[in-house]
């Protein structure tokens, strides 16, 4: 079978690694990439079609004989574009954009938690910068303040006063987001760790497909501003089996019945950010697609087909397919960004060294990279994803961290203390094997 991978990151190198060793590829089956980027080119061949022509993407896979299309980032989902692809009668990885919406409106997801009785923040959507206001006083401080639709991660405020509260309010309806602020979510501050839990779903059967925890802020200690997420670590050990079996009972399965009910079925996957409170996991919001570095360390551990996984998903047959399965063993994704990120990173900077970083048996994925006249460049804010597996958080972070000293990136930046509260909690935990490097 031919597949064909959308998406140009990360979290597309990573998944094209996987794909690559697919069963779904023997007997000649090719794996191709629009647009890819300079790491998805050693596993597919990188083709350019304008994801955006939805035309012009089903003509491709008719021509290619493509059997699966794999969707990696939300833009394509919210547009449609699995849609388009099932009406031309092609499985395809990814939902439908009304399904897509679970990640596209944010105010969509606060309703729909509400109708299924989903454990999540108070909250109040809201359409003018008067009626904010006004619903503000509603709230006590810190108040979370959202644009209602896609805004790259950016269009999030904790606020720490009023002031910061209106202003962020009054930034979304002046149009700083653009279509995504002509509405605004106002959230209640709900205190707790963060954990990021994945689970695939045809519509029907929910599996429940690993956790892992990002690290959102640039700097270290978590500070300085929010970012699309500088490093991850895979499993979430925080999401014990208990929290896990009640996340899926009271988070994800009455969204995917909700889903269902409504009819506008959600299959793909569901990437639930959750708050771990006092009162048990609360829903912070939904993507409708894999995390991206959350995805690379996902990957890193995946012991099962990948390919064969997500066409039993498109084609509505997890029900009767075999659960995937991961290795026990502790993933971590060291984000290397070219100066400048989250703001205006530098581009065109030289990236050397990755054969060397990948000797010590990680890998490095490109994320933002391009060839310019055969020479790797950095091409975007987050760059390379310098990734490893290890028996314990601290093998796996050592590893990480010797492979990030052995790029020459003269122009990047990363955060030093990846996975750094889960091995003090390891260390605690006696949970501790040998270090081997
Ligand atoms: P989101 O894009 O909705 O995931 O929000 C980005 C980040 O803002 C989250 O990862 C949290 O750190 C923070 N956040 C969002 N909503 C809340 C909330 N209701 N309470 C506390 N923190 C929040
Ligand atoms: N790393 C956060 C995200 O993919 O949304």
């Amino acid at each position: 079978m031919n597949i064909l991978l959308i998406g140009s990151g990360g979290r597309e190198h990573a998944l094209a690694w996987r794909l690559a060793q697919s069963r779904l590829l023997d007997g000649g089956g090719n794996l191709f990439a629009a647009p890819g980027n300079p790491g998805t080119a050693k596993h597919a061949a990188n083709v350019v079609v304008d994801v955006t022509d939805h035309a012009a993407v089903v003509a491709f896979c008719a021509i290619q004989a493509i059997g699966l299309v794999v969707i990696g980032p939300e833009a394509p989902l919210v547009d449609g574009l699995a849609d388009s692809l099932r009406a031309g009668g092609v499985a395809v990885f990814g939902p439908s954009a009304a399904a897509a919406q679970l990640e596209g409106s944010k105010g969509f997801t606060k309703d729909l938690c509400t109708r299924a009785n989903i454990p999540t923040a108070a909250y109040a959507r809201v359409a003018s910068e008067a009626e904010a206001i006004a619903a503000l006083a509603g709230f006590t401080i810190p108040v979370v303040i959202k644009a209602d639709g896609l805004a790259a991660g950016k269009g999030v405020t904790v606020a720490m006063d009023r002031a910061e509260a209106e202003a962020a309010l009054r930034d979304i309806f002046a149009g700083r987001f653009g279509e995504a602020g002509a509405e605004a979510v106002i959230e209640e501050f709900m205190v707790g760790e963060e954990a990021s839990f994945f689970a695939l779903t045809d519509g029907a059967t929910i599996v429940p497909f690993g956790s892992a925890q990002d690290h959102k802020r640039v700097g270290d200690g978590d500070t300085g501003p929010n970012t699309g997420g500088m490093g991850a670590y895979s499993p979430a050990r925080v999401l014990t089996p208990a929290l896990e079996a009640e996340v899926m009972t009271r988070i994800i399965a009455p969204t995917v019945r909700a889903m269902a009910d409504a009819g506008t079925p959600f299959s793909g996957v569901l990437y639930a950010g959750l708050m771990l409170t006092d009162a048990g996991p609360r829903l912070i919001e939904y993507n409708a697609r894999f995390g991206d570095p959350e995805c690379q360390v996902l990957m890193m551990r995946l012991a099962s087909d990948l390919g064969e996984v997500l066409l039993a998903c498109a084609e509505n047959r997890l029900g009767t397919f075999e659960a995937p399965r991961f290795a026990d063993d502790t993933a971590l994704s060291v984000v290397m960004a070219a100066r400048g990120y989250p703001g205006t990173p530098d581009k065109g900077g030289r990236v050397g060294g990755i054969d060397v970083a990948e000797a010590g048996g990680g890998i490095v994925f490109h994320a933002g990279t391009a060839l310019e006249s055969g020479a790797l460049v950095a091409n975007g804010g987050r760059v390379l994803n310098v990734t490893a597996l290890g028996g314990s958080v601290r093998e796996a972070q050592a590893k990480a961290y010797a492979a990030v000293d052995a790029l020459d990136f003269p122009g990047g930046f990363c955060r030093r203390d990846i996975g750094a509260k889960e091995v003090a909690r390891e260390s605690l935990s006696g949970r501790l094997s040998p270090l081997r490097l």
